[in-house]
């Protein structure tokens, strides 16, 4: 019996509900997903991936299916690493297309061998994302229902402790000069 694992890639800079029901969705038709965080150097993330490596396996832990882990350089090099077959990528809306797109035809053009799934979201989170979700929490603004309350808890720390601190350093520099 063939087993087809599947990788669903992506930053996670937050976890959204978005993402935790598109987990649901892919772990219902792959025997194996495995969440890959990018671990990108360039990037400077809000979390960090130790973070969001322990978040996602928190929300996780009840599927047995699915498993976190990381990966660095080309997506399809470590889908190929972990032996699978696919890629689950979400889409949102036709404005999520055009990327999607692009960039699973490049994939398939590095590894014909690996096929990208795209599913759907619930049409609630349809207009969620983690760049929405980080700048709302950022100026201070509700985010309850847009991602687990877990990470919701986690948000209102790291701007108590890091980002307002850095902002209101910001603001009184710009005061000064
Ligand atoms: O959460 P995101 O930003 O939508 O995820 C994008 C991600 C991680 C899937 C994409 O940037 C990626 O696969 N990066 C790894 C580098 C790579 O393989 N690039 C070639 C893409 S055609």
């Amino acid at each position: 019996m063939i087993r087809v694992i599947a990788i669903y890639p992506g930053s996670f800079d937050p976890l959204t509900n978005g993402h935790v029901d598109l987990i649901d969705r892919g772990s219902k038709i792959f025997d194996e997903l495995i969440v890959a965080i990018l671990r990108n150097p360039e990037k400077d993330p809000l979390f960090s991936l130790d973070e969001r490596l322990e978040m996602l396996q928190a929300m996780t832990l009840h599927r047995k299916n699915v498993r976190v882990d990381s990966f660095e350089g080309l997506m399809v090099d470590y889908a190929m690493r972990v032996n699978a077959s696919a890629v689950l990528r979400g889409i949102r809306a036709i404005s999520d297309y055009e990327y999607e797109l692009q960039m699973a035809l490049m994939n398939r053009k590095l590894e014909p061998r690996l096929e990208t799934v795209f599913m759907m979201p619930a049409e609630a989170y349809s207009y969620l994302s983690s760049r929405l979700v980080r700048e709302i929490a950022t100026l201070g603004g509700s985010v309850k229902g847009l991602v687990p309350d877990m990470v919701e808890r986690k948000l209102r720390e790291k701007l108590h402790s890091e980002v307002k601190p850095k902002l209101e350093h910001r603001f009184k520099s710009a005061e000064k000069g």
